[in-house]
Order: C-alpha cells, then structure tokens, then sequence
C-alpha cells in the first residue's frame, strides 16, 4: 500500500517520546537516578522525523542532542517534570512512545540544604512516582501508544501484563539475556507485542536500526484495515 512505497511514511503524524533517566532530588547537589543513556528515545525522535512525523522528545538528563529540524526537545529533570510535560502534549499526539527509565520512587521531602554526615547511618523516605504511561493509557483517545519494558525474569510474561495494565497497543521487550542489550550500550535486542500478544523477534542491532524495525511495526498497525 501506499504508506509502505512513500519515503515519508509519518508525514502529518506528531509523535510524542520520552527519553534517558529521571533525576529525583535528595537535596540541592545529590539525586537518585538510573543508568539509562536516552540513546534509544534519541533515535527513536531522530528516525521518526526522517520519515516526517513532527516529533516532540520528553528527556530526562542525557548527553544526546538532536540538529534535526522536525524534532522538538523539551529537557526535563524529575519524573513529575516528565509527567507533567509528556501529559501537556499527549492530546495533541498520534504516536506516543515511553523510552524512558522513569524512577518508580522519589525522595518524599528534599532537603532544602545539603545534608551533612552528622549521623553514623541515614534513612531516606520514599514515596511513589506517578506512572507517566499508565497515566497515557488512561487517558488515551485516538493515539497508537507504545511502551517499553525490561525485564530479567519472566520476560513476555510480564511484558503482556504491563501491556494489558496500561492499556497500550504495544510493547518492546528489551532482551536483558544477551550482552550489548540495555542501558549504556549501543545496541539492542527486542521484542515487539502488539495488543493481540503476537510477537515480533529481532536480531541484536544498533540502537538506530532497532528504532527503525519499532517505527515500521507501528506504522504497518496504525494503517492497517
Ligand atoms: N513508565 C512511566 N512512568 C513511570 C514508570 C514507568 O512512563 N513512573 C514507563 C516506562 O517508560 C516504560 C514502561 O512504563 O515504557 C515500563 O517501565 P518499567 O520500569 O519496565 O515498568 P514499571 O511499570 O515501572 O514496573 P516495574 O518497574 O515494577 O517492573
Ligand atoms: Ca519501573
């Protein structure tokens, strides 16, 4: 079909991602965060733009950076940063997908001043982050909403639940059984599930060709029927 012979299949779609890890402050110079590089979510936008979608990245703190002029990037801190951007845009969104390592918890009250090392031990209170893809499914009305999942037990398992928990039409498994796959590397191993739980397998590939094989499953699936 046409979409599939065009060299811009997303032309006229605004894509909405998220990216890299989220900073949960414990006081003004110290945070909790995760080693997600926001590589994967970087080319995610960059791909999604080349085939012209209007893309808007949510990315917590990452190195990347993005020249490519279909791709606006909204730099972001905390989780509740991320929540609050991503949902602004959401209504405005065809294709959302959440590549970010969000933190599922954050310090309940940050210090207003740096802490000293008064004591002999220190216990910081947790409270739950609010879930930005979760929220997304939610609320969703017309979007194609993606999320990702890593997992190293019960890999499909849990990414069907997750899946069917948030309401999303489809989730990448990352493959955490293989080297090169996961954070910090440049490569990646995946598995795409749509929401009929049919299971795409890919090979390990470089973080690029992995967004191109996540976008072209989306694509095939949003013009379907
Ligand atoms: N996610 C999110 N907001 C959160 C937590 C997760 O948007 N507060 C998204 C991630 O971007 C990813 C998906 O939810 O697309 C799954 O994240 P993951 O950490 O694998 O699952 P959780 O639902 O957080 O459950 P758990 O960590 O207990 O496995
Ligand atoms: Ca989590």
């Amino acid at each position: 079909t046409d979409h599939l012979s065009t060299q811009l299949p997303l032309k006229g779609k605004k894509v909405l991602i998220t990216a890299g890890p989220t900073y949960e402050a414990i006081d003004p110079v110290r945070f909790i965060g995760n080693h997600s590089s926001g590589l994967m979510g970087f080319e995610l936008a960059h791909q999604a733009a080349t085939m012209g979608a209007q893309v808007a990245l949510v990315s917590g703190p990452s190195k990347y950076e993005t020249k490519h002029p279909n791709v606006v990037l909204h730099r972001v801190v905390s989780a509740q940063e991320m929540f609050d951007k991503t949902t602004a845009l959401y209504n405005d969104t065809h294709i959302a997908i959440c590549a970010a390592a969000v933190a599922d918890y954050r310090p309940e009250k940050p210090a207003t001043h740096k802490i000293k090392k008064d004591s002999d031990s220190l216990r910081i209170d947790l409270v739950k982050n609010p879930d930005i893809l979760k929220t997304l499914g939610e609320r969703k009305t017309n979007q194609f909403l993606v999320g990702f999942a890593l997992e190293t037990q019960n890999e499909e398992a849990n990414a069907k639940g997750k899946l069917e928990r948030k309401h999303l039409d489809a989730i990448v498994l990352n493959s955490m059984q293989d080297a090169g796959a996961g954070f910090g590397t440049p490569t990646n191993k995946i598995k795409f599930i749509d929401k009929n739980l049919t299971i795409t397998a890919f090979e390990l590939k470089t973080k690029a060709d992995v967004a191109l094989d996540i976008l072209n499953e989306i694509i095939k699936r949003i013009y379907a029927s």
